[in-house]
């Protein structure tokens, strides 16, 4: 649980310690780290593609400064954040800084050096106006503790060969082409489908490095599966409305083929292009099974299968969000119902979050809502009638009237909290909120849920 502490001191490096700004010129050795930090090593075509892929400009390390602890200008410490923009409810896309790439030598852990890489990426993406840091964490426990929380869930499901979908109307007006995936050639049109997701939590590999990686990930160096495949459907007038990116590996019992088809990304933009691309893809030659890894909560793929039990769903983690910069996180997303409430916000890292904030809404109209400087809209249309704003203000007690705060929580319950997927009931109940007002804890969870269940379109 996140109390209500004080602020956490800057540090810079730990002692013995030097920060630096990653360059080109230090690949190799960020590839050692990598190893050493993940212990599978990097294939030699996956290296090549990989460094194209590294957000130059955003990655940070630490290297040995003390010659006691090894050469000095040893690299020991690797970050590295893609700057993205992610839906919110109501529409909006915000800035966001998406943590990735981070790994702490083995020999140099404990020590504190995540810790430092973490306050500099903080300080970082603020400087850079970006609202929230997200993440996919390998390990959850280690993020929770700088403000991350649990923002969004997927579904891992396997679906037979040729099981049967629900007929929706338009269908057959699609067209599916599978072709074999290439940066050039689907980069773009995949970054189309995505810009038309209204989920929260979608986003658009809208940076050349990210785009990079999808191509860097068609690298394939293991000999039993093929190279990543991409099917892609189109309506009438050739726009693309759905993808998928899957791989095929079949398992040969004599003269008796079992397959399996890997789906680990697709967006799909309508009821009748998801049943033409699912059409497809789950009655492809010798296979047995569709693995599909990264289905969102209510995706439309469960509505139209017809036998729901045999796929066995299996709920895991998706994005974790942490938010940087309260009252723009919070002014940036709508509300479902009317409050107002004051909220206190303990953060342990980011002193400028702590405090009573009072969230007021009002109804949303057309008209009144500017873009917020460093974002950019989904169109008016994702922002419904009905839907309402928020002022969120700082407050602070006066000693001749007291402030009455209906809710405390810390910056994790909030973050994990602020795409709608995770109630700020179900935290409260779980002891992680106090609710001082009584009702003020359902009041707040009715607002910030959301009509659609978050998940991100990729992982980074
Ligand atoms: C996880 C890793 C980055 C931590 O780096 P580190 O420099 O040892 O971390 P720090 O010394 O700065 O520790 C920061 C805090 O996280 C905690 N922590 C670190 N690793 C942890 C783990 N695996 N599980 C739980 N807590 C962890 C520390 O106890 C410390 O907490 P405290 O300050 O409250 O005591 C490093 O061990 C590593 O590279 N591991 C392998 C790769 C990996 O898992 N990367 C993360 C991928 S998402």
């Amino acid at each position: 649980m996140s109390k209500f502490h004080a602020a956490e001191p800057h540090r810079v490096a730990p002692e013995g310690y030097e920060p630096l700004d990653l360059t080109p010129e230090r690949w190799d050795d960020m590839v050692t780290l990598d190893e050493w930090a993940f212990t599978e090593p990097l294939q030699s075509e996956q290296r090549v593609a990989l460094r194209e892929a590294f957000p130059w400009g955003r990655g940070r390390g630490m290297t040995i400064a003390d010659p006691r602890l090894g050469k000095p200008g040893t690299l020991v410490g690797i970050r590295g954040s893609f700057g993205l923009h992610m839906v919110v409810p109501g529409g909006e896309r915000i800035a966001t800084s998406a943590l990735s790439w981070v790994g702490v030598h083995p020999g140099h852990r404990r020590r504190g050096i995540l810790r430092s890489m973490m306050h500099d990426h903080f300080a970082r993406s603020i400087e850079r106006g970006e609202y929230v840091s997200s993440l996919f964490a390998a390990e959850p426990q280690i993020y929770q503790r700088f403000g991350y929380g649990r923002a969004a869930w997927h579904v891992r499901a396997t679906f037979g060969r040729g099981a049967e979908l629900r007929e929706v109307p338009g269908t057959t007006d699609l067209t599916v082409r599978l072709e074999r995936l290439s940066h050039e050639a689907h980069s773009e049109l995949m970054s189309t489908v995505q810009r038309q997701v209204t989920r929260p939590g979608a986003m658009v590999r809208d940076s050349e490095p990210l785009a990079r990686e999808m191509t860097a990930s068609e690298v394939n160096d293991r000999p039993s599966e093929e190279r990543l495949k991409i099917a892609i459907v189109s309506n009438p007038a050739g726009e693309p409305v759905a993808y998928a990116l899957f791989r095929r590996r079949v398992k040969w019992e004599g003269y008796s083929a079992d397959g399996t088809v890997t789906v680990n990304e697709f967006v799909t933009t309508t009821g009748a292009a998801s049943r033409r691309l699912w059409g497809v893809l789950l009655d492809l030659d010798l296979s047995s099974r569709v693995l599909v890894t990264c289905l969102p909560l209510d995706d439309r793929l469960m509505m139209l299968a017809l036998d729901q039990r045999s796929p066995k769903p299996v709920i895991e983690d998706d994005l974790w969000l942490r938010i940087l910069d309260v009252r723009r996180a919070l002014e940036a997303r709508t509300y479902a119902r009317p409050i107002d409430l004051v909220v206190g916000v303990s953060d342990a890292q980011l002193p400028a979050n702590q405090g009573l904030w009072r969230i007021a809404t009002e109804p949303w109209k057309a008209t009144e809502m500017e873009p917020p400087s460093n974002s950019f809209t989904t169109g008016a249309a994702a922002r419904h009638d009905g839907a309402f704003v928020a002022r969120v203000s700082k407050v602070a007690d006066s000693d001749r009237e007291p402030i009455r705060v209906d809710i405390r929580l810390g910056i994790q319950e909030l973050s994990g909290a602020y795409l709608g997927g995770v109630t700020i009931e179900s935290l409260t109940e779980a002891g992680l909120i106090e609710e001082h007002t009584p009702g003020a804890s359902r009041l707040l969870s009715a607002a910030m849920q959301s009509a659609q269940a978050p998940m991100s379109s990729f992982q980074f």
